[in-house]
């Protein structure tokens, strides 16, 4: 049996009629640009979040840094994170200009150490950006409370998070930014990229969309026709939009969110069944609902397990690791090995089992077994 660790053709199918009318109707419409889907899809967005506010991007990178930008951060700040991410975590953040200050992570979420932050913070800190690692989301309500108490924005990477809870709050209304991304292999995933930044500020959401659409406010653009209206550029911006097709698309897929999510806790409860025992299997932490867009153990000799695993036909992920300390693009910020004792030791000893509404029970049962006779294997 061979097991992907995606199928974007099986989820498509599913779907496939109401996507192709999605793009149809966008394509019948000749409007490709500027048109009622990408309003339409943040209005519904927003309001399966329990959000007031979401402007889409076109990637959860972008959403970042229009995040960051929104926020007026730039050179001269800092902004504290963790490195056991992805790179556009840190990359936006150096991308608006601004310096990042790192943090290690605490051991059972893997999410940034509250702690560690509130020691980072120093008088030119202006943000700072958890990250819901693998799905679980980080201590926001902490967080949220640490950024307040010292005047600064909680921008949350919840790229991997959608459909995660805190206390019973949906990730994307307790920071003062949440930041998602629809790559293809996220929950909620375009047919291309796509990403948006949720708020409940009305100010911010206003200017996180202008500085994605040129700086130009959106109903130039819709209002264009036989007479445009002149060119009238206040602010900067950039050219970070969401286009109409991945709005469409989303549409669509949006209703399967809950779904893929409740799927998912499904194939991590019976993993965490059959494999409790020989590996570590995630857990949550109180209060938290993990969305488990990742299903990571953590195992002794990793790579000999995964060689195994790829012999025996299972798709296998090493994500986020090692973390971005230890990448060469970043050696220059001197952070050596030793430096965040907890993301590296997570690093070494990590690896990602297929989880998603692309498998189904025997598949999951089938990648236990895997893992079973793979450490046995390693360990003869
Ligand atoms: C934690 C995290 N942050 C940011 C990103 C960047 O999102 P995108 O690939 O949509 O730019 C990702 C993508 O995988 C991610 O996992």
């Amino acid at each position: 049996m061979r097991i992907p660790f995606y199928d974007h053709a099986r989820i498509y199918r599913r779907r496939k009629a109401e996507i192709d009318a999605a793009i149809a109707r966008v394509l019948d419409s000749g409007r490709l640009d500027w048109g009622d889907e990408v309003p339409s899809f943040e209005a519904e967005f927003a309001a399966f979040l329990g959000a007031s506010h979401a402007v889409t991007v076109n990637s959860g990178t972008a959403a970042l840094k229009i995040a960051l930008l929104g926020l007026g951060i730039g050179p001269g700040d800092e902004v504290i994170t963790i490195t056991n991410s992805d790179i556009g975590t840190v990359s936006a953040i150096h991308h608006v200009g601004a310096s990042s200050v790192w943090v290690d992570v605490e051991p059972v979420s893997l999410c940034m150490n509250v702690e560690a932050a509130r020691a980072a913070i120093t008088p030119r800190t202006k943000a700072i950006l958890p990250v819901d690692l693998f799905g679980h989301p980080a201590a926001l309500i902490e967080l949220r409370a640490l950024a307040d108490a010292k005047g600064l924005a909680l921008v949350e990477d919840a790229c991997l998070a959608l459909g995660a809870s805190l206390g019973g709050r949906k990730v994307g209304t307790i920071a003062h930014v949440t930041c998602f991304s629809f790559a293809p292999t996220k929950h909620l995933g375009s047919i291309g990229s796509g990403g948006a930044c949720v708020t409940a500020d009305a100010s911010l959401a206003e200017r996180m969309r202008k500085l994605a659409a040129y700086g130009q406010d959106r109903s130039r653009h819709r209002s264009i026709g036989a007479t445009p209206p002149p060119l009238h550029h206040e602010t900067e911006g950039l050219n970070e939009r969401m286009d109409e097709i991945q709005a469409a698309v989303l549409r669509v897929k949006l209703a399967d969110v809950p779904e893929s999510v409740a799927v998912r806790r499904r194939q991590a409860a019976a993993y965490a069944q059959a494999l409790g025992t020989i590996a570590e299997t995630p857990s949550e932490l109180r209060g938290a609902h993990h969305a488990f867009r990742n299903y990571v153990i953590h195992v002794e000799a990793r790579d000999r397990v995964r060689e195994e695993m790829t012999a025996r036909g299972i798709a296998t992920a090493v994500s986020y690791a090692p973390p971005m300390h230890l990448q060469p693009v970043y050696a220059w910020k001197g952070s050596k090995r030793g430096a965040f004792p907890v993301s590296e030791g997570s690093g070494d000893r990590l690896l990602g089992l297929p989880i998603g509404p692309h498998l189904d029970d025997a598949q999951i049962a089938a990648v236990a077994d895997a893992v079973r006779a793979s450490i046995a294997a390693t360990s003869r």
